[in-house]
């Protein structure tokens, strides 16, 4: 009967950490702040502000949590990733990741 219960728990963890699903449409809202500099869809018109239309999910999430925790250094950018939780920078991830832009996509 112990064993029944451990593996339920176990189970339901399991079950949990697949619910972090990344939230296009949420994305697309929070990105409003990002606009002024990176453009509406990531696609920035001025150099010094990297464009982030297509880049890599993976590159996005990784190079938020730096700015978040510091290892990557930018005074604008470590100011707004500050305020990011984990959800928004998944969901800003893929977002960028989604819109045409550094990569050109098979699918939308
Ligand atoms: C006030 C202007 C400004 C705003 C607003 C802004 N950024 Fe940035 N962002 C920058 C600058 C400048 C850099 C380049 C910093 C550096 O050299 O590390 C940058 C870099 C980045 C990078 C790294 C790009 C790369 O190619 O390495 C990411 C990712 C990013 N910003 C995401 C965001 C997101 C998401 C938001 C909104 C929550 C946002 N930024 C809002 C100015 C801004």
């Amino acid at each position: 009967m112990k064993i029944i219960q451990l593996l339920m728990i176990i189970g339901l963890n399991l079950i949990s950490t697949e619910l972090v699903y990344a939230d296009y449409n949420a994305g697309k809202a929070k990105a409003e702040v990002c606009a002024a500099c990176h453009g509406s869809d990531g696609n920035s018109q001025i150099t010094i502000y990297p464009k982030l239309a297509g880049q890599y999910k993976n590159y996005l999430m990784n190079t938020l949590h730096a700015y978040k925790s510091g290892s990557r250094k930018n005074a604008i950018m470590s100011g707004f990733a500050a305020g990011l939780s984990d959800q928004d920078i998944e969901d800003l991830s893929e977002y960028f990741s989604k819109q045409d832009g550094l990569k050109v996509l098979p699918m939308k």
